[in-house]
């Protein structure tokens, strides 16, 4: 262990194959129990991926457009079902409800629920899984590299890490960051892409042309959007907009975390390049081709290009 990886992994644990902090198990069977219902919609990802900009266009998208109601943080309405296990029950300083409590917080929100996760699909809810219920669940991936640099920054950010990038990018590639395997995480959900109720989405496609990816979601989920409307909801969902809307940053829970000392970096900003490509300024040569390698590796004959 030359790089002090299981030093950096102390207190997670692993479940069904994935590592979490040793904390999910106390809330891992009250998520497999939920229950579910089929107007629910779930956002899923693996982290850095594009989840809080998904969220924001679903939510709007399900909600006639609210702007008003939309100032609400998203945290709040859109909860993020696991956030007690990074923040949770044990912390008694932990006063925001929808992380302390955030189980609770999703089971008490009216109907249709909108819901957050990073689960990969063998921990989600039975009722998921065997598709007795069936959600709408959008799921959005991005390319390892700049997940694996925006992961960095957030974990520095938010979740108190104090490594270099070189350890972070170990626990990333040797399945030691939350939510790793990464791949495994991934393709639970492109493999049932043709479900009605699954969506697979690329945070690169979004990029590049963001209107289309609007109108195929405003239409799965069922809904139609005039010209006028679309215009205005691309405006909301642009970076600049949302880099400096105070209910989809993150403020909250960050300004919580950081009014406790928790922040590693308290400088750190989620909102932090928005770009397709941000790894080439943080990652050797060598080390983008080896993520290169790997990613041909483990996407050989499954059709999913990242
Ligand atoms: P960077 O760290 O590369 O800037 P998640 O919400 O899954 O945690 O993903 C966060 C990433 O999405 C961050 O990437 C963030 O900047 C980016 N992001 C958030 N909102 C965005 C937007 N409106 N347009 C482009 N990128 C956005």
């Amino acid at each position: 262990d030359r790089y002090g990886l299981s030093s950096a992994r102390k207190g997670y644990g692993e479940f069904k194959g994935y590592s979490l902090p040793e904390s999910f198990s106390k809330y891992q069977k009250e998520i497999e129990d939920l229950e579910v219902y089929d107007d629910d919609v779930w956002v899923t990802s693996f982290p850095k991926s594009g989840t809080t900009w998904t969220e924001e266009l679903v939510w709007c998208v399900a909600n006639d457009l609210d702007f008003e109601a939309a100032k609400v943080d998203l945290d709040e309405r859109f909860p993020f079902i696991e956030f007690c296990v990074f923040f949770g029950m044990d912390d008694p300083n932990n006063a925001v409800p929808y992380v302390r409590r955030s189980l609770e917080f999703l089971k008490s929100r009216p109907r249709p629920r909108f819901i957050k996760t990073h689960l990969p699909w063998e921990l989600l809810p039975k009722q998921i899984r065997t598709f007795e219920r069936r959600p709408k669940i959008i799921h959005v991936a991005r390319n390892p590299k700049d997940v694996c640099v925006s992961f960095y920054h957030h974990v520095r950010f938010l979740e108190n890490y104090s490594g270099d990038f070189n350890l972070y990018v170990q626990l990333f590639l040797r399945n030691k960051a939350n939510y790793t395997p990464f791949f495994n995480n991934i393709l639970g959900y492109w493999n049932r892409r043709s479900e009605p109720n699954i969506i697979f989405l690329k945070y690169e496609d979004m990029k590049k042309d963001l209107r289309s990816i609007l109108l195929q979601v405003t239409k799965f989920l069922g809904y139609e959007l005039r010209e006028d409307q679309v215009k205005t909801l691309l405006h909301h969902l642009s970076f600049e907009v949302m880099k400096h809307n105070k209910a989809t940053d993150h403020s909250t829970v960050a300004g919580f975390l950081k009014s406790k000392g928790l922040l590693f970096n308290p400088d750190g900003e989620f909102m932090r390049t928005g770009t397709s490509g941000s790894f080439k300024s943080e990652m050797s040569p060598a080390m983008i081709e080896y993520f290169n390698r790997w990613t041909k590796e483990n996407l050989a004959g499954t059709g999913l290009e990242l």
